[in-house]
């Protein structure tokens, strides 16, 4: 994927990562849900399943904002009460200071559904060309636009393919170009990382960054913890219906009373005498060992560096290390 924004940029010359502002959401609350709840029922009108419980939250202009929880928890629910597919059995939901209800806002609105039900015969071109349309997209600006959004996503190569050849994360880029057509202020994502490898997931996450830098609203639901952590400004833990955490990512997982101090170069003396000092001010010496990376950049850092160099074979230090201490207890058993 292009994750550098310029499609975007070049379709919004008079943005210039502004945030839009439109009169009816001075308060700068772009989602509200007020005690909002959703049973579901069967076909006599009988308690299914009560899959939301008297949630409120609220989602504000220019921020990114996760809804995270397990299986069932009822993030789906919650997403499609937000656009409308839903009616709340008790409660409320402010869309732009609109009901939910009201379809006028879904223009204003980009959503990319748990799974895309997309015309496999179609190319990804004729995809969104279909989905131009539907917004009474002129035959100028759709090509225009098409073609900025196959770019963004990554499918260049593949856009005269139909959709029924297309790998799962192939789909799930052209779920996500279908999303944005509109080139909308509100941008609802479920799932957005299903089925992507680690770089098309590192890329949809640029991606979101990028669509927030340009002042777009982002409501995204995940049970992929990394991915909250690494995009989201808040986030709300959803447990079987219930509101369980809200606040900001950072505050959420700061652990308090814990200092964490990087360092480069410090030789064994160095690292004795700093522990020396933190017990002379009364604290207690936790570790003092080299941090570990993650398992994602790992990952890139493998692709990138075949990449650069096909055909060798990365060995790790201590695979290395592991190899020539078997090698010495042959050595020494022979
Ligand atoms: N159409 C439906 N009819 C009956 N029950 C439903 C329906 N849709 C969802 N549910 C139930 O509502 C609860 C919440 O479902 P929801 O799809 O919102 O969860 P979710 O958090 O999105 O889960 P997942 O992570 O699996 O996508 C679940 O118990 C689910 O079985
Ligand atoms: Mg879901």
């Amino acid at each position: 994927m292009d994750t550098d924004s310029t499609a975007l940029a070049e379709n919004e010359p008079n943005a210039a990562a502004q945030p839009v502002h439109n009169d009816d959401e001075k308060s700068g609350v772009i989602i509200e849900t007020r005690n909002l709840s959703k049973i579901y029922r069967d076909f006599w009108g009988r308690k299914k399943v009560n899959a939301l419980k008297s949630l409120d939250i609220e989602v504000r202009q220019g921020e990114i904002f996760g809804l995270l929880g397990p299986n069932g928890s009822g993030k789906s629910t919650t997403i499609k009460l937000i656009l409308g597919l839903l009616f709340p059995s008790s409660g409320r939901v402010l869309v732009f200071d609109k009901d939910a209800s009201e379809t006028s806002k879904n223009e204003r609105i980009g959503y990319l559904p748990e799974e895309s039900y997309l015309y496999k015969f179609l190319t990804a071109e004729e995809t969104l060309d279909f989905y131009g349309r539907l917004f009474d997209m002129s035959g100028a600006d759709r090509k225009k636009r098409v073609a900025e959004l196959i770019q963004l996503v990554g499918l260049a190569g593949a856009k005269h393919r139909q959709l029924k050849e297309y790998s799962k994360g192939m789909t799930r880029r052209v779920g996500l170009a279908q999303a944005l057509i509109n080139d909308p202020d509100l941008i609802l994502l479920d799932e957005p990382t299903t089925g992507l490898d680690p770089i098309g997931t590192r890329e949809m996450k640029d991606l979101i960054l990028a669509l927030k830098e340009r002042g777009k609203t982002i409501l995204l639901c995940s049970h992929q913890l990394a991915d909250v952590q690494d995009v989201c400004d808040r986030v709300a833990i959803l447990h079987q219906g219930e509101l369980k955490e809200l606040g900001r990512v950072s505050d959420l997982l700061k652990v308090q009373d814990v200092t964490e101090v990087h360092a480069e170069g410090l030789s064994e003396d160095a690292k004795s005498e700093i522990a020396e000092v933190i017990k002379r001010h009364g604290g207690t010496l936790k570790s003092i060992d080299n941090p570990t990376a993650t398992m994602e950049d790992l990952f890139l850092n493998i692709v990138r560096e075949s990449e650069a160099r096909p055909g060798a074979r990365r060995v790790s230090a201590a695979e290395t290390q592991d190899a020539s201490d078997s090698g010495q207890q042959e050595e020494a058993g022979q």
